[in-house]
């Protein structure tokens, strides 16, 4: 199923083509100076900042009704890593390998190096190691047990937009792997992926960033790799976070379990260099320095999007982002969870640079597709951003002490 092709826009305003794009190297310029003498975005004094010496010692729980690494407050890195069973690997294999892989995750989480741990000197500092187990349809169809697969666990359909490549999408098996330290997610890495090797390849691996512990105040919103505040109107734990995000009822192998859908998007930053700040800004419909919406003041305004301005259009524009993704139903909101990745540049020094773009949901039929449809049929991001990996997998549910992950669906 493909979509209708994305809209460009580019009439309002006179927007996004030439003056705009010749005028903002100009604009950009003037921008990040102004910026410079503001102090930067207002943020709050070193002072209200975790202290980094005890990061490395923190832990976060492994064992529970739902799994850890998804409702759990970013950490700095992050490696998603995705397997292909071997053929062969069966119910009762894929049964051994996650035994296997529960009992590493439990132990390196709590800061204890795992079984046979060849560097059991890197498994003391978790630093807020998560080990997040995901299942891609071909797990529930080598193991026989599709009629355990959450109905919206399945490819997604093609978006016009999409330049996807195999070496980014798909999966039968995805760990990811979060940490406020990237010895610790490489160390976690090396280690679960030694233990697959008997059932599963590595299909492929995707790395990414946030900021670092201590690098701003806690709570605060973190930038993507454009400069713009990515995650302000994320549904925030103790808000009905739950009802969108974990299935409530249902069969063992449901309930307390979530989808996640991992997309890789590329982020042209050589041609967003070349807006000026007023269009970026338009493009999302929030400013750069605050996030807060255009017709608002501070992060969290709620935006008005029926406001208008002196030339009788919208302030914000209803081909940003911000209108195109906007959810007003609690049940129908998703939790993002996106990382940075930056590779390695050109030998002309063009950046190869995007987001690790995550998505959680307890439906992605329901909750995902609805707001992806909409990006893809007229968004202005799409001008800058281009989806190249895409890929879907049930979270199922968490274990507890003694038991592993996937049992409910597998046992
Ligand atoms: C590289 C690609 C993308 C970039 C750079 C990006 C950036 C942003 C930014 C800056 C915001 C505003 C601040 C915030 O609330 O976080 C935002 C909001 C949002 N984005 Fe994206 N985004 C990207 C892709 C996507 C995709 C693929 C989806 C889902 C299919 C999505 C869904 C949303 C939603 C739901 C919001 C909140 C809208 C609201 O205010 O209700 N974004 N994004």
């Amino acid at each position: 199923m493909t979509d209708t092709p994305p809209v460009r826009p580019v009439s309002r305003r006179r927007l996004i083509t030439g003056g705009a794009l010749a005028a903002g190297g100009a604009l950009a310029g003037g921008a990040a100076v102004a910026a410079t003498r503001s102090g930067g975005n207002g943020q709050r004094p070193a002072t209200d900042m975790t202290p980094a010496a005890n990061v490395g010692r923190l832990v976060e729980p492994f064992h529970g009704a739902r799994q850890a690494g998804v409702a759990t407050e970013p950490q700095a890195h992050a490696s998603f890593v995705a397997f292909t069973l071997r053929p062969g690997t069966d119910r009762a294999a894929l049964g051994r390998m996650l035994r296997l892989l529960t009992d590493d995750a439990a132990r390196l989480t709590q800061g204890r190096p795992a079984l046979a741990d060849t560097e059991a000197e890197l498994g003391l500092l978790p630093a807020r190691l998560t080990v997040t187990f995901g299942f891609g349809p071909g797990l529930y169809r080598a193991a026989g047990v599709d009629d355990r697969r959450p109905a919206s666990v399945a490819e997604l359909p093609a978006f016009r937009i999409d330049r996807l490549q195999p070496a980014w999408s798909g999966g039968d098996l995805l760990l990811q792997i979060c940490a406020d330290d990237a010895i610790t997610v490489v160390h976690a890495q090396r280690v679960l992926i030694k233990d697959s090797r008997p059932f599963a390849t590595v299909r492929w691996v995707q790395q990414g960033f946030r900021r670092s512990p201590g690098v701003e105040p806690d709570g605060h919103t973190q930038r993507n790799l454009f400069g713009q505040l990515d995650g302000t109107a994320n549904p925030r734990p103790g808000t009905p976070l739950d009802t969108a995000l974990w299935v409530p009822d249902g069969p063992a192998w449901l309930r307390d379990s979530t989808t996640l859908v991992v997309r890789r998007i590329s982020m042209n930053l050589e041609t967003w260099d070349l807006l000026g700040r007023t269009d970026r800004e338009l493009a999302v419909g929030r400013r750069l320095d605050t996030g807060a919406p255009l017709t608002g003041t501070a992060e969290h305004d709620e935006p008005d999007f029926a406001a208008t301005g002196p030339d009788g259009l919208t302030v914000i524009p209803d081909f940003s982002h911000l209108t195109r993704a906007h959810v007003t139903e609690d049940r129908l909101r998703i939790l993002r969870r996106p990382y940075n990745y930056d590779g390695v540049p050109t030998a002309e020094g063009h950046a190869d640079s995007g987001l690790i773009f995550t998505s959680y949901q307890a439906d992605i039929a329901r909750q995902y597709l609805p707001i992806q449809r909409r990006l893809a049929e007229r968004d202005l991001l799409n001008e800058w951003t281009t989806p190249i990996g895409s890929a879907v997998f049930a979270i199922p549910p968490g274990c507890q002490p003694g038991g592993w992950v996937g049992e409910q669906v597998l046992g």
